[in-house]
């Protein structure tokens, strides 16, 4: 007879030879894909999945503002979060579920100490404030503008064809080329944020 503790040990069990079945499926088709190339993602063996996005979304980058974050040492950048249409209304009137074709972008930027004019500018306010010269100081230390892109981010509502992570999909762009991702790692950290549709960012007004 199975006792109460050993159906949870063997629960447990499975869950973790699942877990390490996704990643070595996951490792091998990447493996594949850094061997082979994009005749891998061409034809991708049964069971694959396409990639969530092939290329950047048109006109991504007029789509509206949601919200800013910056991540500290030793990533460093500051990022801007971005909705098309469907998800900035469902932001705007606080549904939950997004619905189907919202499509949240997430943008980064190496953080870039400010300098030259901007600094000078900067400087000559603080001086009239009151400011000492080193209050001044720290105050330059501390500011920052966005550098060069590192990499942009995207997931994209179909409650159907991503069911199995959310009802996201999830993709990632380097100059402006598609990564080759484990969608699983990344649903892996978003599957917390259950209860707001594993979309972390909140609307900022
Ligand atoms: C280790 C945890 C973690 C992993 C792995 C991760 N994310 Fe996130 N993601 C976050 C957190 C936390 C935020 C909110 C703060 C921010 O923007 O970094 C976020 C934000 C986002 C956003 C903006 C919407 C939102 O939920 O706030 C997108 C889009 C996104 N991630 C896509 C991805 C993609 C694509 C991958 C896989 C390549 C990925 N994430 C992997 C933690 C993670």
């Amino acid at each position: 007879m199975m006792t109460e503790f050993n159906r949870q040990t063997r629960g447990v069990r499975l869950g973790v030879r699942f877990a390490f079945g996704v990643i070595v499926a996951s490792l091998t088709l990447a493996l594949a894909v850094y061997r082979f190339g994009f005749p891998v993602l061409a034809a991708p063996p049964s069971g694959a999945t396409a990639p969530t996005l092939a290329s950047l979304p048109e006109g991504y980058r007029n789509w509206a503002l949601i919200s800013v974050a910056s991540v500290g040492s030793p990533v460093n950048d500051v990022r801007a979060k971005l909705g098309n249409d469907i998800a900035i209304n469902a932001y705007r009137q606080g549904t939950i579920p997004f619905p189907d074709g919202a499509i949240i972008a997430r943008l980064a930027w190496k953080k870039h100490a400010t300098s030259g004019e901007t600094n000078n500018a900067i400087r000559l306010q603080a001086t009239q404030a009151g400011l000492s010269p080193d209050a001044i100081q720290k105050l330059l230390d501390e500011t920052f503008v966005a550098g060069p892109a590192t990499n942009i981010q995207f997931m994209v509502k179909d409650s159907k064809k991503y069911a199995s992570t959310g009802g996201w999909g999830f993709a990632q762009f380097t100059n402006g080329k598609p990564d080759s991702i484990v969608v699983q790692a990344c649903f892996a950290c978003h599957a917390p944020g259950k209860d707001h549709d594993f979309v972390f960012t909140e609307y900022a007004p």
